[in-house]
């Protein structure tokens, strides 16, 4: 490793090509890439931010581990941060020691050998590889005056690495505020040149408020950058079981024939999360669970479940899929009424019980505002105009303290036309379901009818089961931010949203939070934190005669 000088003189953090032995000497045994990105630099809007310390470091030093990393490769932080190369790096060794299990130590001369896998990575080859590549450089992301410093330190970088002309990427982990900001310092300070160049940008959520701040946004990127160019961030198409729905789909012959209204009765999208507002009330004020959760990953999750089969698997052909169906979908025209219309409910948790612990509240958490409206759960009744799904109602729901995390879609199977069993045989009867475990317990299962054993027919439900653990056992499933990184690199947009698709699932979603916005009386349903949403939800279902399913706590065994 390179000794720091502190100074900002020296160049610490050139783009390093990998010693010969760093691929070789990493802890891990897993497989590496027959090919390496092209040389980059990875420049971190955001450098002093929660995202970079708690996923992209630690997503860094995985792709670092497994030899996929493109070679040479620097990473430039920028923030506000009045800190230097060394100080930047001993900012980033801590936070991997702490995402790696490893406690808060980890800064230089800390408890050496305590903290685990934390010490190990921090002190691996592949770590002081990665330290030796990183630079850093303060600027105000309002000053244009401050993009001139970065410009000189991309331009030291570059020059040091030898690479004429490395792929850049700029990725904004910052507030949206500063989306604008930043892509107009690039361009003023000449390290963007327009569109076509050699430069990525990434931008994460949220991707605009409503549809038409987010077309105001794409018009400015595009503007600078091509779409290909243009990266926008769903953290849920990084997840190794969301890429996984199209290989069921689509790698299977089995499933694609009977994946229609035919045979399809409804499908359940749930993505439930126990944890409450954890501090970030101010910022969840502004969004609520429309926001936050659906008008992206739900509406990822519900594309890549319905979409058509794409004619190759490539980014283009993929996207256009998932844009053909969101333009399938039948429009909200606003909600009606207390707590929403037939199809909409929109709920906030009360105070109450979470697995054993007390729990306050949305409204008593900090920075929220007394007599506020945000929801904290909401659920629609989804319908899909096109020929596959006429009159298979999608249900999506999702909402902060829940009574567990849990993630999954589950596809409900028509009842059999006809019961020839006699009744008694047919008491504990269950249609088919197969449930698509996301997370935690990355799993699928398919649930049938199977004889119990005894001399007369009684009928029992039963799973056929997969799991991510028990398949692939010597594979430790990546974050998000491993793939999602890994794929920005390469240029490979498939795992990111297009923009027309973000432009699609706001216009979705709009007339929503119109209507709630301008309900301004009607009591807000609200929920027990600890408890599966509002009455509200379960008359959704209730209506079309069906039931939410109650994922059970802790059970790893989805299609129960
Ligand atoms: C983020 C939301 O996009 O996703 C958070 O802003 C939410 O509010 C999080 O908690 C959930 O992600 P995951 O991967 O934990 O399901």
């Amino acid at each position: 490793m390179e000794e720091s000088t502190g100074s900002g003189e020296e160049l610490k953090g050139p783009m390093s090509s990998s010693p010969a032995n760093v691929a070789s000497s990493m802890e891990s045994a897993a497989s590496v890439d027959s090919e390496r990105p092209e040389p980059s630099v990875l420049v971190l809007f955001g450098a002093s931010g929660d995202l970079v310390r708690r996923k992209l470091i630690p997503a860094l030093y995985r792709l670092c581990r497994d030899g996929r990393l493109p070679e040479p490769f620097a990473v430039v932080g920028v923030s506000r941060r009045d800190w230097d190369d060394a100080r930047f790096c001993e900012e980033m060794r801590i936070a991997l020691h702490k995402a790696e299990g490893g406690g808060e130590s980890g800064a230089a001369g800390g408890a050496e050998g305590s903290g685990g896998k934390g010490a190990v990575a921090v002190e691996s080859d592949c770590w002081q590889h990665l330290e030796a590549s990183m630079s850093y450089a303060q600027c105000d992301l309002n000053d244009i005056a401050s993009y001139a410093v970065l410009k000189e330190k991309l331009d030291e970088v570059v020059g040091a690495s030898g690479v004429e002309n490395p792929v850049r990427i700029h990725y904004l982990s910052v507030s949206p505020d500063f989306f604008v900001p930043i892509v107009d310092g690039l361009e003023a300070s000449g390290v963007v040149t327009g569109p076509g160049g050699r430069d990525r940008i990434v931008v994460e959520k949220p991707f605009g408020r409503d549809a038409s701040s987010a077309a105001a946004l794409n018009e400015r990127l595009r503007r600078a950058f091509d779409e290909e160019q243009i990266y926008r961030i769903d953290h849920y198409l990084g997840k190794e079981t969301v890429q996984n729905i199209l290989v069921l789909r689509f790698g299977n012959a089995i499933f694609e024939p009977i994946w229609n209204r035919h045979y399809i009765d409804h499908v359940q999208i749930t993505v439930a999360e126990q944890l409450g507002m954890e501090g970030r009330g101010g910022y969840y004020e502004r969004s609520g669970a429309v926001r936050d959760m659906f008008q992206n990953h739900l509406m990822q999750l519900l594309a890549l479940t319905a979409m058509e089969p794409p004619a190759a698997f490539s980014a283009g052909a993929i996207r256009d899929e998932k844009a053909k169906l969101l333009l399938s979908l039948r429009p909200f025209d606003g909600p009606r009424g207390p707590g929403g219309s037939e199809r909409v409910v929109r709920a906030q948790y009360t105070a109450g019980n979470v697995r054993g612990e007390e729990s306050l509240g949305y409204l008593e958490e900090p920075n929220v505002d007394q007599g506020s409206r945000t929801e904290t759960f909401a659920a629609l009744r989804v319908e899909i105009d096109n020929w596959r799904w006429k009159g298979v109602p999608f249900f999506l729901r999702s909402g902060k303290r829940m009574p567990t995390k849990v993630s999954e879609i589950a596809v409900q199977f028509h009842l059999p036309p006809q019961l020839v069993f006699p009744q008694a045989a047919a008491d504990a009867f269950r249609p088919n379901l197969l449930a698509l475990r996301l997370q935690p317990n990355e799993a699928i299962s398919l649930r049938f009818q199977a004889k119990a054993p005894g001399p007369d027919i009684n009928m029992h439900p039963v799973q056929l089961y997969f799991d991510y653990d028990g398949a692939f056992q010597q594979q430790e499933l990546a974050d998000a931010y491993v793939w999602l990184l890994h794929d920005c690199m390469g240029g490979d947009s498939t795992l990111f949203t297009r923009g027309d698709t973000v432009r699609l699932a706001w216009e979705l979603l709009d007339p929503v939070l119109s209507g709630w916005r301008a309900d301004t009386t009607s009591p807000m349903p609200t929920y027990q934190a600890g408890s599966w949403g509002p009455p509200e939800a379960d008359a959704l279902m209730t209506r079309g005669g069906r039931l939410w399913r109650r994922p059970p706590v802790d059970d790893p065994t989805p299609a129960r």
